[in-house]
């Protein structure tokens, strides 16, 4: 049986990618953080087939031994700052998580057992203000945001580490993908718990930032397997996972408020809260290393996915959750 570490189980991704390797018959391992509260939503219905041991991205020992104790075969590090308007708030401390705990993850893995396969979770917002289009493996990075930097060190101290050292450590480069396990301050989630809140009766407006941004949306579920497919090839490498499509923030509003039979335009307000310092105008990715190399592609389109995020968040308000 083979052994897996996911840093953020905790996560959209961690917990799919935990369902994902215990249908293939791992034994999975997760790692979270000490709160005062458990914060195991995502997880909640495998807790009972998933170990899950307490470390911290910002603290060197509680990873080695971590990594000690587990001797995984392979590690996934998902585990992030990864709301964007927060790294201008605390850009420090998204540094620390997200580009310094990447290289803590690695010297624990250099340190304890370096024949582990180790898995990256770079992010197409390393593309930023985009130097060609679509973006590929090899467009340059240009970033817009301190998270977007701190992902750039993560994806170059990962390639970094493989050159040096020789350990099997790949980066995908993955562009937004999302789900009804998507955190709700992003702007999809955002929007497909908001449509449903009006259709209830709950709520009566939605207050949105820029609507021309454009992204390359994907389904959580089908990205985390390209994940594992990365780790499983007989050379380490990096891979552009995403859709191939673009689609405006606004056409995300549009698509989901027809799902619910709803007008937009009655119910969405212009904030200028959720504007950004410096904007991601548009992504979109070629992902043909992906589909020659690893078989992978998108199955979920975009109309299936809002439709499944919409539907989600309407069957659990009226659930009362
Ligand atoms: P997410 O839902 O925000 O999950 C992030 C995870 O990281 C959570 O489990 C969180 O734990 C954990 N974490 C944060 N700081 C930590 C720390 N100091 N020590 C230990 N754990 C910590 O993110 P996601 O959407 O699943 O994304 C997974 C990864 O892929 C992230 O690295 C993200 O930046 C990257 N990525 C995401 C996308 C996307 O579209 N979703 C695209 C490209 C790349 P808590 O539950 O305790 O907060
Ligand atoms: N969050 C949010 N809230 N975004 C809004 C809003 C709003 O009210 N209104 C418009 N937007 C726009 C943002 O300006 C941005 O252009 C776009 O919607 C997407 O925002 P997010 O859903 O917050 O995602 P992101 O693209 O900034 O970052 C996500 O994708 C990256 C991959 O490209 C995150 O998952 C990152 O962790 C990930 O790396």
């Amino acid at each position: 049986m083979k052994k897996a570490l996911i840093t953020g189980i905790t996560g959209q991704d961690g917990s799919y990618l935990a369902d994902l390797l215990l249908d293939k018959g791992y034994e999975v391992h997760g790692m979270v953080r000490r709160s005062s509260t458990e914060n195991f939503e995502r997880i909640a219905h495998i807790t009972d087939r998933v170990t899950l041991h307490q470390a911290d991205l910002l603290d060197e020992l509680s990873l080695i031994n971590l990594v000690k104790l587990v001797r995984p075969d392979e590690l996934y590090n998902l585990a992030a700052m990864s709301f964007v308007p927060t790294s201008w708030v605390q850009p420090v401390l998204t540094g620390e998580f997200t580009a310094i705990g990447v290289t803590r993850v690695l010297e624990a893995v250099r340190l304890v057992d370096p024949d582990i396969r180790f898995y990256q979770a770079s992010s197409s917002e390393m593309f930023g203000k985009v130097r060609e289009i679509p973006q590929n493996e090899k467009t340059p990075f240009h970033p817009r945001s301190p998270y977007g930097v701190a992902k750039v060190y993560g994806h170059m101290i990962t390639v970094n580490y493989r050159e040096s050292y020789n350990i099997f450590a790949c980066a995908g480069i993955l562009f937004n993908h999302e789900s009804p396990r998507r955190g709700r301050e992003f702007v999809t989630r955002k929007i497909s718990d908001g449509v449903a809140r009006i259709k209830l009766g709950l709520s009566n407006e939605l207050r949105l930032g820029n609507l021309d941004a454009e992204r390359d949306w994907g389904f959580a579920g089908d990205y985390v397997q390209a994940m594992w497919l990365m780790l499983q090839q007989d050379e380490p490498d990096d891979f552009v996972i995403g859709a191939e499509k673009t689609h405006s923030v606004r056409h995300f509003v549009e698509s989901a408020f027809a799902v619910a039979d709803l007008d937009w335009q009655k119910y969405v307000v212009a904030d200028e809260r959720f504007l950004r310092p410096a904007e991601v105008d548009s992504l979109i990715a070629d992902a043909s290393k992906a589909h020659k190399e690893l078989g992978w592609k998108a199955e979920v389109s975009f109309d299936q996915l809002v439709e499944m995020m919409v539907k989600a968040d309407i069957d659990r308000l009226k659930k009362g959750a």
